[in-house]
């Protein structure tokens, strides 16, 4: 079913053939790479399909390996569903704003269009038909965001189900910030979906954005392109190693999340007590859009004091907003204690 969606090209495409998969077995000399002989730790190429990792992820996330494909990033994931599906000049593809940035990006860099069905407003849930008016053979992805960045919510999953059955191209549902939600995965509609892409990321939650490693879920087959058209070594063999201990030390990643929740209620509480925080948005994420009289006024006493928050206050949706991540405990005290002072000194001007 989704292979008529994929580009001709990519169909045809003979992908190459990198040293490493073309012997599979054991052997005690290898001098079939063109690498270094001698031992660094890292003088051989990494496993291009990251076995033992997709073993691991599999464990944890109930999904089998050949339904799993792993990217330098989720944005890596992003990009190559665009070289997967969508004919540059033809075909296009379907976001949900206000949302994540990077949808837009690589649909500019591959030369596709983007057609947009905005949220509704203040609640941020999607109108399917509204979504479903935009549909047509050539709106191959239609991303949707749960929980959305920047809005924080998540989208309701009958939403999701109705959307999954009636479009007909990918519904890639980017999943970066479900470790903070108390919404369950869309990982479960995997099975009844042959459309839907789930991308989750070790960025937000694992505390590993620095290694750059993303994940997408699919049927076999999606995941069978995503693997022809990727980098032969796209994850690097530190990455594999630094992402394998974090999945053996899971407690750890818990515990993490478990904190932010318990700060994210407590940013909630402090912010709602200043007068001119208008409002504070329901949070599924590990950030919090906040509703502000004066929102650059703000962020600039903020930068000028050393805290750098994220103004969205000209995004679609977002006007008067701030979109405010959850720190450690001292951050977010000193976050609060300056926007304290910040409404002191706008007073003292007042009177
Ligand atoms: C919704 C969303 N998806 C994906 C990403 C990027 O994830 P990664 O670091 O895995 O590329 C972000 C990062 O901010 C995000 O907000």
């Amino acid at each position: 079913m989704t292979d008529q969606l994929v580009r001709d090209n990519i169909k045809r495409l003979k992908p190459y053939s990198s040293a490493r998969s073309e012997y599979k077995g054991q052997a005690a000399v290898f001098l079939d790479a063109n690498e270094s002989p001698f031992d660094t730790g890292y003088n051989r190429y990494p496993d291009p399909l990251q076995q033992e990792l997709k073993e691991a992820i599999s464990a944890v996330k109930g999904v089998p390996p050949a339904q799993i494909f792993l990217g330098n990033g989720s944005d890596e994931a992003i990009d190559l569903l665009f070289r997967i599906f969508c004919e540059p000049g033809q075909d296009y593809v379907i976001t949900l704003p206000p949302t994540y940035g990077m949808y837009q990006v690589s649909a500019d860099i591959a030369g596709v269009g983007v057609r947009e069905a905005p949220l509704r407003p203040g609640i941020f849930q999607p109108d399917p038909a509204a979504v479903l008016a935009q549909a047509s053979p050539q709106s191959k992805l239609l991303f949707i965001c749960s929980p959305n960045n920047p809005t924080g919510n998540s989208i309701r999953m009958e939403i999701m189900r109705e959307l999954l059955g009636a479009f007909p191209g990918i519904v890639v549902v980017d999943e970066a910030y479900i470790d903070f939600s108390s919404q369950e995965s869309a990982l479960s509609l995997l099975g009844a979906f042959p459309n839907l892409v789930v991308l989750q990321t070790f960025s937000k939650a694992w505390g590993l954005a620095g290694i750059r490693l993303g994940m997408a879920f699919a049927s076999e087959a999606i995941i069978a392109y995503f693997n022809k058209v990727k980098p032969p070594y796209n994850i690097n063999q530190l990455t594999q190693e630094e992402a394998l201990k974090a999945l053996k030390g899971r407690e750890a990643q818990e515990a993490t999340v478990q904190q932010l929740l318990g700060q994210r209620a407590l940013l909630q509480q402090y912010l709602g007590g200043l007068p001119f925080v208008q409002r504070i948005y329901p949070s599924d994420a590990n950030f919090l859009l906040v509703k502000v009289d004066s929102p650059r006024a703000v962020y600039d006493y903020l930068a000028k004091g050393g805290i750098i928050v994220r103004d969205r206050s000209k995004v679609v949706l977002c006007e008067g907003c701030l979109r405010v991540t959850v720190g450690t405990p001292a951050e977010n005290e000193r976050l609060f204690r300056s926007l304290v002072s910040f409404e002191e000194e706008n007073t003292n001007l007042a009177s």
